[in-house]
This record gives structure tokens, sequence and C-alpha cells, in this order.
């Protein structure tokens, strides 16, 4: 019979493998899976709980918030928040950074997508939380401000998701490889279920919205073409797989290969994804299982972060994929 390992005992351990560790990082990583069973809860009944359904007001992004998106920020924000540990957060739907009620110890700043995914709640289909996790550049939490929000994606000391589809499974890296745990609402725990996730070389599932193919640059087009080329050695045709959520997205082609990309169009320049809690927890974590993730030019944990909801084009995948994709645009 497999081990009963639950995802607190997990971080136990990591923490016992780390002779530096303080055990700040395992307590931050308990907050954090507390957060994702309580967003769980009213996840898994959305559609009974009168929380589903525009709430009626839009984000910092212009986008309309569902209920559920205010729901699950709410709970991080506070579930979080109380224990102190966080001097600072930024959250997607928060225009400005976020000072929990208690960050007087806190030496760690936490930002995140507390619902990644949100026009498929309605609809029943895979949504997501994203998180990502740094050290407060300097020593003070009080004077804890925008700019320890605004550090390189190379700087999170962990990050990971949560995924709340047909089981809830919450991937995490604290740079120690990548491990999933898949909740058991029998007991209330987050058991290991994958442990040190590698991501495949290369892949056989492309995920790019092909709605949007007449704002696609021709290096897009090329590229998308050439996956559709018959090709035995190279495994073509890839096939298609966009579900709308990125975590849901990223998740399959991490453990089964594959790239997916939201690249920059002739509309919207930068994508539409945003760098400090959608691309770079996913970088880290996919660089961690061995693959890449790219602007389509720059590593995107190299990119020096202006603004908190700063949007970056996404190559993110197999390393191989994303090495192929990033030929057409130099090929340009
Ligand atoms: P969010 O719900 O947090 O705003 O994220 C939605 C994102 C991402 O999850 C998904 O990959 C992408 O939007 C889909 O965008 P398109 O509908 O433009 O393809
Ligand atoms: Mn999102
Ligand atoms: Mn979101």
């Amino acid at each position: 019979m497999k081990k009963l390992i639950t995802i607190e005992r997990h971080f136990v351990e990591e923490q016992k493998r780390n002779p530096h560790a303080t055990g700040e990082l395992t307590d931050l990583l308990y907050d954090v899976a507390f957060a994702a069973k309580l967003v769980r809860r009213e996840v898994v009944r959305a559609g009974l709980v009168d929380i589903i359904g525009m709430a009626g007001t839009t984000n910092v992004q212009g986008e309309e918030v569902k209920k559920l998106d205010l729901f699950a920020n709410d709970k991080i924000i506070n579930a979080i928040g109380q224990h102190g540990r966080f001097a600072i957060m930024g959250s997607e739907e928060n225009e400005g950074t976020i000072v929990p009620p208690k960050n007087e110890s806190g030496k760690y700043v936490l930002l995140f997508d507390p619902l990644d995914g949100s026009s498929n709640i309605d609809v029943n289909v895979s949504v997501g939380t994203i998180f990502s996790i740094y050290r407060l550049t300097g020593s003070n939490p009080q004077k804890a401000d925008i700019n320890d929000c605004l550090q390189k994606g190379m700087h999170q000391v962990a990050a990971g998701y949560v995924i709340y589809g047909s089981s809830v499974v919450m991937v995490y890296s604290s740079g120690h490889g990548v491990h999933g745990f898949t909740y058991d609402p029998t007991i209330g725990e987050f058991l290991l279920s994958h442990e040190n996730i590698t991501t495949p070389k290369n892949g056989k599932y492309y995920s790019i919205n092909e709605g949007s193919l007449n704002q696609f640059h021709d290096h897009t087009t090329a590229y998308i073409n050439y996956l559709k080329e018959e090709d035995k050695a190279t495994g073509r045709p890839y096939s298609t797989r966009y579900i709308g959520s990125l975590v849901a997205d990223f998740h399959r082609n991490l453990l089964t290969g594959g790239i997916f990309v939201y690249p920059a169009t002739k509309t919207h320049p930068d994508g539409k994804l945003r760098l400090m809690y959608e691309a770079n927890p996913l970088a880290f974590i996919c660089e961690q299982a061995g693959g890449k993730a790219t602007d389509g030019n720059r590593r995107i944990l190299d990119i020096d972060p202006l603004q908190l909801h700063q949007r970056t084009p996404l190559y993110i995948g197999s390393e191989d994929d994303v090495l192929k994709a990033e030929s057409f645009i130099k090929n340009t």
C-alpha cells in the first residue's frame, strides 16, 4: 500500500532536508494549503450556493468579476493574512497591494490569482488558484511596499497552484522539485499523489486560442501550421487542447508534455496573461519540472517587473516545444 503522506507532512520533510530552513516557509505553505481547502469547499458547491453568476462589478483588468473570484480572494486574504506571516500581498482582484491585518512579523510576500479561468466557473469546467511567494526585500515588515512585490520571478522562494477539477490537486515547489497532492474529502487532507513531477522534453499537445487567428503575428500562424503538418519523426500533427483555464491547460501539459502559448498579438503586444501571479509562478514550477517558460524571447523568471498587473506573452511547457516555437519568432 502506498504511504499516505499529507501535504503538511511533506512540507515538514522538505524543511528537514533543507539545513537552512527555519520552518517559516513550512508555515506559509500550511497557510496556503488551508486557504485552498476553504476555496475548494465553495468551488465544488458553486452551483448550489448562491455565489455563481456575475457579481455586478469589474476588476482592475476591466473584466466582469464573478462572485467566486471575490469569495476566493477574500478567503485567501483573510485565512492567510490572519497569521501575520505575510507582510504584503498582491492579487489579480485588487488594484493596489494588500497589507494583511496582522503583518508585524511578516517576512514574506504573497502574490496570487485567487481564481484562474473565471469564464469557466458557471459551466463546471476546471478552474484554479495560482500563488507565488517571495521574501521581503527589506527587514521591516511595516515598511513593505509595492517594490517588495515587484521582484524577478527567479527570486520566488515557492510557487504553486490548485486545480479544482474532477479531483482537486495542489502542486507546489519550494525549489526542490515539483510535487502534487490530491485532496481526499473523506479525511479533509491533500495526500501526496505526484512526487517529483518532471515534464517530458516534448509533447503532443498544443494549447492556444485559435479564435484569435486574425490577430496573430505571421510567426504564430506559421508555428501553428507547422504543428498541424504530418511528420511521424516529430510526432506531428499535435493535438490541440484548450480549456480556457490556464491552470488546467498547464497542468495537463506538465504531466503529458506539450506547450501552452498565449502570444503577443497585433492588438495585444503584451498578450493577456499577467506576469506576477500567472506566468512567474507557473514558470517556476515548469523549470523545476525540467520545462521552459519564456515570453517568446526572454526567460519569464528573468523579466524585471515594472507593474503589479503587467502582462506578458507566454510560451510554457516542454523544453523542445518552447524552443521550436521561439525559432519561428527568431526566423521572422
Ligand atoms: P482569469 O480567470 O484569472 O482572468 O484567467 C483567465 C486566463 C487564463 O486562465 C486562460 O488561459 C486565459 O485567460 C484564456 O483567455 P482567452 O479566453 O482569451 O483565450
Ligand atoms: Mn488567471
Ligand atoms: Mn483570476
